[in-house]
């Protein structure tokens, strides 16, 4: 029989096999994993609100997504759908474009990872467009690979010793009013990009995300979407709107994109779509989806189909347990309780998020500087007491919370209360 396996042993062997830039936050090792529980391999149980960074809205293994991969083995796992295609691609597209908001018809192609649905989107914007440029804002993350990091608007850790980028990628200021930083600020600075940077008329897209993710978890303001959506049709750039993090009920709507009055053009998604599976997307107007040739877009696993059946369960679920809903009261109840605590903690400078995308944001005390060490200081703790908590901000100081919306009541009041006194023993700590 083989040994039980220890953390300490496992962290040895992953600092000898793997390198040190797939940075781990946590020094233990998941054995397995159940709606918003987490064991480990030494049987330590977790309540998890990071849910695989923003993953797992439907839970680990819910039941219906396990129901929905364990048919689709029994058929096939692979055929590359650019060379066989299958049904239940057709039928994941038919009901994304759908739900996406937006009166225009609208296509959609699928992909493996958000960066790779960033990579598509722009190529695709391009295409239709035949203009090279692409706006994004400072906060902003877009993924990993080399347009996704050009595209992201916060240099540690993502770009340190990447370069060169792809070029003719700009970024303009994402509102921040904690920071100092206006709608009028952010909008104006779009119209210096175009006086110093780059002529309106070589743009293809600007690129934001509804609610920064990495970024802090800023909402984008309703008449700073306006505006930009303004600023595309005067020039004839197309939006994009990225939903990889915002997306499947997280916000309390399916996308974040219906809480405002204005369309994008293309849509990226991933994480929550297939609930733990690997599976990206663009969604848009059909003509401009149209515009690639073929054979311009897809890859080996684009579309694999157990992410996509997983997908179809994904659906399912968020309207048969009203996810949309459940995030609002989950979601208000946290910002509740986060608000009390205002009183008593005076680090917490901001709590904000739509639905529950919800982030409170720490600065020392009676001022407006970021206090990274005391956000770290709040999951450190927590993670003692066995709440996995996630930092994100361009300043590393605020803490974001993205528990899967189908956490049974007990299990989230149980992390509510670890988070209360995580953030009291701060107070102790601090004083
Ligand atoms: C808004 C946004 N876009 C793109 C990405 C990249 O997604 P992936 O890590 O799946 O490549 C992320 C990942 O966090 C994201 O939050």
């Amino acid at each position: 029989m083989n040994a039980p396996l220890k953390n300490a042993d496992l962290q040895a062997r992953k600092n000898a096999a793997t390198p040190r830039g797939v940075g781990v936050m946590c020094d233990f090792y998941a054995a397995r994993a159940e709606n918003a529980e987490l064991w480990d391999v030494e049987g330590r149980r977790f309540i998890d609100f990071a849910a695989g960074i923003a993953v797992c809205n439907t839970g680990h293994r819910h039941p219906k997504i396990v129901e929905a991969i364990r048919a689709q083995l029994d058929c096939f796992t692979h055929t590359a759908y650019q060379i066989v295609p299958y049904e239940s691609y057709v039928s994941l597209a038919e009901k994304i474009s759908a739900r996406a908001p937006g009166r225009h018809p609208k296509k959609t192609a699928f992909f493996t990872t958000g960066a790779e649905a960033v990579e598509n989107a722009v190529k695709i914007a391009r295409a239709a467009t035949g203009r090279p440029a692409v706006i994004a804002f400072t906060g902003g993350f877009h993924g990993r690979t080399l347009m996704g990091m050009a595209l992201t608007g916060k240099v540690a850790p993502y770009k340190i010793g990447f370069g060169p980028f792809p070029s003719d990628v700009y970024h303009a200021p994402f509102p921040n009013p904690l920071h100092g930083l206006s709608v009028d600020d952010s909008l104006r600075a779009i119209g210096h990009l175009f006086k110093a940077d780059v002529e309106a008329k070589r743009v293809a897209a600007i690129i934001f995300e509804p609610v920064q993710g990495e970024g802090g978890f800023n909402p984008a303001p309703p008449e700073f979407v306006r505006g930009l959506r303004d600023i595309c049709d005067e020039h004839g750039i197309l939006l994009i709107a990225d939903e990889v993090q915002t997306g499947f009920a997280r916000t309390g709507k399916l996308f974040a994109m219906e809480h405002y009055d204005v369309q994008p053009d293309l849509m990226t998604i991933a994480k929550s779509l297939a609930g733990g599976m690997p599976l990206s997307g663009v969604v848009g107007r059909a003509d401009v989806m149209d515009a690639a040739a073929p054979g311009g877009l897809g890859g080996t696993y684009a579309g694999n189909p157990l992410a996509v059946a997983a997908a179809h369960a994904v659906l399912d679920i968020i309207d048969e347990e009203a996810l949309c809903e459940r995030a609002v009261a989950l979601g208000d109840r946290l910002k509740a309780k986060l608000d009390t605590l205002k009183r008593d903690v005076p680090h917490i400078a901001d709590v904000r998020g739509p639905g529950a995308m919800i982030a409170v944001e720490f600065c020392k005390p009676g001022t407006r500087e970021a206090d990274a060490d005391y956000a770290k200081r709040v999951q450190t703790r927590a993670l003692e007491r066995g709440l996995l908590l996630l930092v994100c901000g361009v300043y590393g100081n605020v803490v974001r919370f993205l528990f899967p919306l189908t956490i049974q009541q007990e299990v989230f009041d149980e992390a509510l209360g670890i988070l209360e006194d995580a953030l009291r023993d701060k107070i102790g700590a601090a004083a």
